[in-house]
């Protein structure tokens, strides 16, 4: 395994193609990243990353000598020893992946003469790496390589989780396009499982649908503990120190959000489907999802009654804390279904500056959005919420109603401060009759 810099190309300047051509930079290649939008590769250019990713912008800022931002793909490509394709693959209409951005790359690559290996970031429907296969086959590619190396980076965590991941998987049709690949993560340590390529893409689809049905299995305990008395936050405890199960992905909420569960999960359903198989389970998985995001609405009617002309303040709108991604946030669900029910909604994120949310007013605190509130939902369990002084803010309210989407908070201080707090799954500890 060579372990001498390489040259890498990076096609797609999101939070994935961002993250692995930074991370490649650090571990000393040389990386170009091409982008079809002007105003995001000037940015980058100028040093100004667009996304919120923690520690993304210091480690393109320490390693700028090794990583260049283009929009031109024979610039891009020039001398490169691997490209990468990390584009984005959205639902379409059908639930079905949309490829045509990586089939945009792939027929963009130049007539090489040189091998290199094409490795797909992207998460794509298994069988794609076939497809690509004979595509670049049927354009006379057929010394250039094609490896699947899935990510696994979350939000918030992805130059983390990059550097020091799990594992790294690479699929390829030729044992040594998948040695090529493992080298050029030498330097990062971690097991490396070495597949074909369909399994590699199996794999990045499974992991996923195995978290979320993580979720919507602790989001169905919590709601059966509600009903019958159990906290499920002392519950995920005592299951999760289960060797077997782990403690991990066993926070009840109000769902999961973000860029990658909501279509990877169906895409994954529409893969099967699209197969000839019905999966019973991932289509439970997700509508309990979709069932959760809406279940805090029935809480509010529960304390307030009709919700009409009733003041309430989401606290939190990204899908998760330390990032700025509103994509398929539990929250946009929320605060439509509040909208519906006729209530006046105000926001808060520290992140986030809302301006997309129509209908809602933004508030620049906790502090300011609970104002005249009639409750308050926390949707995100962003830190700063923990040091809020929520006696003090109890008493501008209207009334103290608090439903804690995240069970981040100690229910016990916000009760004696006169709060009604209602939890998810925690019947036992609300008190509540
Ligand atoms: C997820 C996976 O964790 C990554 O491994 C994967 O690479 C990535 O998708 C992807 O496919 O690109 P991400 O969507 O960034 O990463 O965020 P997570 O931290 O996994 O959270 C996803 C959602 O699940 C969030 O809305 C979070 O609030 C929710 N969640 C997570 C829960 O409701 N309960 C939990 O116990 C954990």
């Amino acid at each position: 395994m060579s372990t001498s810099p390489s040259r890498v190309a990076v096609f797609g300047a999101g939070y994935v193609g961002l993250v692995t051509g930074a991370c490649f930079a650090d571990l000393g290649h040389s990386v170009v990243v091409r982008d079809v939008i002007p105003d995001r590769v000037a940015a980058l250019q100028r040093g100004e990353v667009p996304i919120y990713e923690p520690g993304l912008e210091e480690l393109i800022a320490r390693n700028a000598e090794r990583l260049t931002f283009t929009l031109d793909v024979p610039e891009a490509i020039d001398g490169a020893e691997f490209v990468y394709i990390a584009v984005g693959t959205p639902p379409t209409y059908s639930g079905d992946a949309d490829l045509s951005a990586v089939w945009t790359v792939i027929d963009e690559l130049p007539a090489l003469e040189r091998h290199c290996v094409v490795v797909m970031k992207s998460t794509v429907p298994v069988g794609t790496g076939l497809r690509v296969r004979h595509r670049l086959d049927e354009r006379g590619l057929t010394h250039v390589g094609y490896a699947s190396n899935p990510e696994f980076t979350a939000e918030g965590t992805a130059v983390k989780d990059f550097l020091h991941p799990d594992r790294i998987v690479v699929g390829a049709f030729r044992d040594e396009d998948g040695d090529s690949v493992a080298a050029l993560h030498a330097g990062i340590e971690g097991p490396v499982v070495r597949c074909d390529v369909a399994s590699a893409e199996m794999i990045k689809l499974a992991a996923n649908a195995a978290l979320m049905t993580r979720i919507s299995f602790i989001n169905e305990i919590a709601n059966v503990c509600e009903a019958t008395g159990a906290d499920v936050v002392r519950v995920a405890e005592g299951i999760g120190l289960d060797r077997r199960i782990g403690p991990s992905f066993l926070r009840a909420g109000l769902g999961y959000g973000g860029s990658c569960f909501p279509k990877d999960s169906l895409a994954l359903k529409q893969l099967a489907a699209n197969s000839g198989y019905h999966f019973q389970l991932l289509n439970a998985v997700i509508e309990v999802n979709e069932l959760q995001k809406r279940r805090v609405v029935g809480k509010l009617s529960n304390h307030l009654g009709s919700l009409r002309h009733k003041r309430i303040a989401l606290l939190g709108l990204a899908f998760k804390p330390d990032t700025d991604d509103m994509r398929e946030a539990p929250s946009l669900v929320l605060a439509g279904r509040l909208l519906a029910e006729g209530a006046a909604v105000v926001a808060w994120d520290p992140i986030v500056d809302g301006g997309d949310l129509h209908g809602v007013e933004i508030a620049a605190s906790p502090e300011a959005a609970a104002v005249g509130a009639d409750a308050i939902v926390i949707v995100t369990e962003w830190p700063e919420l923990a040091d809020v002084d929520w006696a003090a803010v109890g008493e501008t309210m209207r009334t103290r109603v608090l439903i804690d989407g995240r069970n981040m908070l100690d229910p016990e201080p916000l009760r004696a401060a006169g709060y009604t707090v209602e939890g998810i799954g925690r019947a036992a500890h609300d008190g509540a009759g």
